[in-house]
């Protein structure tokens, strides 16, 4: 579930280009649970029609200054007031250069200088435009006034050519969105390492030892986290895309995980282990392919040894450097026999906060799971069955409510 669920939410277009992919942002907006009010100026209504935007979020959109449309309030003030966020997507030179010069000769400027809420711009613009040091210093000095932007990217430009300038694409631009609302929820400024995935063992160098973890709860996690403000460090070893906001950290083995969250552990609040690091790893990694030979017709045995125990690592740096200030620790069991037995004893022996207990394989790639909670107070919560996004949910309610008063 996204922060957009209830917030009143500003769109504003110009006259670009790309102003057919704001129905697209406008649409998911009201789809993720936003009260979508579209603002155009007049250039952007010679792009695209207006209907499109007041059948997509139900509502009238607002094109004229001097318009009543029989309300008895002014458009620019009362929606400024109500907004939790303005978007303007796509942000034409023109407007740019007016947000950042105060100017306020339209609906949408006006409205931009007099609502309080944050702006989040989507610049989009042929490559000269926005290289130009015009568009670039008031690009500063918005930036300098606490502005978000969501920078655009290269590629393929309306006037054939290829270059920077680009609308940055309509979901990361609902991601940044997600990023900015966060910015006052729950878990503001607090810093958590999620780790995401199955790790990958090299027996040579095209092949690799795994389990089927697919990473889509440690990545529900995170977005979570990052929807609910927190700084994230996502260490994760699946090609499910970073969440935007958060930190990338690739590993491919336990023994890099191992590192990793540990190399992170110093400046985090909270550790979410939501990874699936391997027990065993190839004792040796072959230099070459392992071909078939005539020394290995009867089979190939594998010798493999233990990996590093990452959550007693963590318990070992949390003994050996936590004075005051506890973090977090949140550890996943993933059984397919005696769960909560096996859960319970992982717990105790890891000093974990809480562990959620999941049966396997019904989980792995799923998008609901049915899990238990147990802290280490003794508490057991079996939950009901969910999708992976609400248990992320609940697990950072678990965590917010057990994180040291921030300082
Ligand atoms: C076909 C066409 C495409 C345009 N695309 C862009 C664009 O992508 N970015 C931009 O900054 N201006 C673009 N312009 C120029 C703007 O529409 C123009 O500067 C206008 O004054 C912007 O007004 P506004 O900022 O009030 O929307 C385009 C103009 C035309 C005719």
């Amino acid at each position: 579930m996204s922060n957009l669920k209830g917030k009143t939410v500003v769109l504003g277009v110009t006259g670009s280009i790309a102003a057919y992919k704001a129905a697209i942002i406008a649409s998911q907006a009201v789809q993720a649970g936003a009260e979508v009010h579209v603002v155009m100026t007049e250039a952007a209504t010679h792009m695209v029609g207006p209907p499109i935007f007041a059948a997509l979020t139900h509502r009238p959109v607002v094109t004229d200054f001097w318009e009543t449309r029989g309300m008895a309030d002014i458009a620019h003030v009362t929606l400024g007031r109500a907004a939790d966020l303005v978007i303007i997507a796509p942000l034409s030179a023109n407007t740019l250069a007016k947000l950042a010069l105060g100017l306020a000769d339209n609906e949408l400027t006006a409205l931009c200088l007099s609502t309080r809420a944050p702006l989040l711009l989507a610049p989009a613009m042929e490559t000269g435009m926005w290289q130009h040091p015009a568009t670039q210093d008031h690009l500063a000095a918005l930036q300098s006034r606490g502005v978000h932007i969501v920078t655009p990217g290269g590629g393929y430009l309306a006037s054939g050519a290829s270059g920077v300038g680009r609308l940055a694409e309509p979901l990361v631009i609902l991601d940044a969105a997600r990023t900015v609302l966060g910015q006052r929820g729950d878990l503001a400024g607090r810093r958590l390492i999620v780790t995401s995935g199955g790790t990958r063992e090299a027996l040579d160098p095209v092949r690799y030892i795994t389990n089927q973890s697919s990473g889509k709860m440690g990545l529900a996690i995170a977005e979570a986290a990052r929807d609910r403000g927190a700084v994230v460090t996502f260490i994760h070893t699946t090609d499910l895309p970073t969440p935007y906001g958060a930190t990338e950290v690739r590993v491919a083995s336990a023994a890099e995980l191992d590192q990793a969250v540990l190399d992170h552990l110093a400046a985090a609040d909270a550790l979410i282990m939501a990874a699936a690091p391997a027990d065993f790893t190839p004792a040796q990694r072959a230099e070459h392919k392992i071909k078939k030979t005539a020394d290995n017709t009867e089979g190939l045995t594998l010798h493999l040894a233990r990996t590093r125990d990452i959550l007693r690592d963590v318990a070992d740096w949390r003994a050996a450097h936590e004075t005051t200030r506890r973090r977090v620790v949140v550890g996943f069991a993933a059984e397919t026999q005696n769960l909560l037995d096996n859960a319970r004893a992982k717990l105790a022996s890891k000093d974990l906060d809480l562990i959620v207990a999941n049966p396997v394989p019904q989980t792995f790639g799923s998008d609901m799971v049915q899990a238990t909670f147990l802290d280490r107070t003794g508490g057991i919560t079996p939950l009901e069955p969910m999708p992976k996004e609400a248990l992320a949910e609940r697990i950072l309610d678990e965590v917010t409510a057990r994180l040291a008063p921030s300082t």
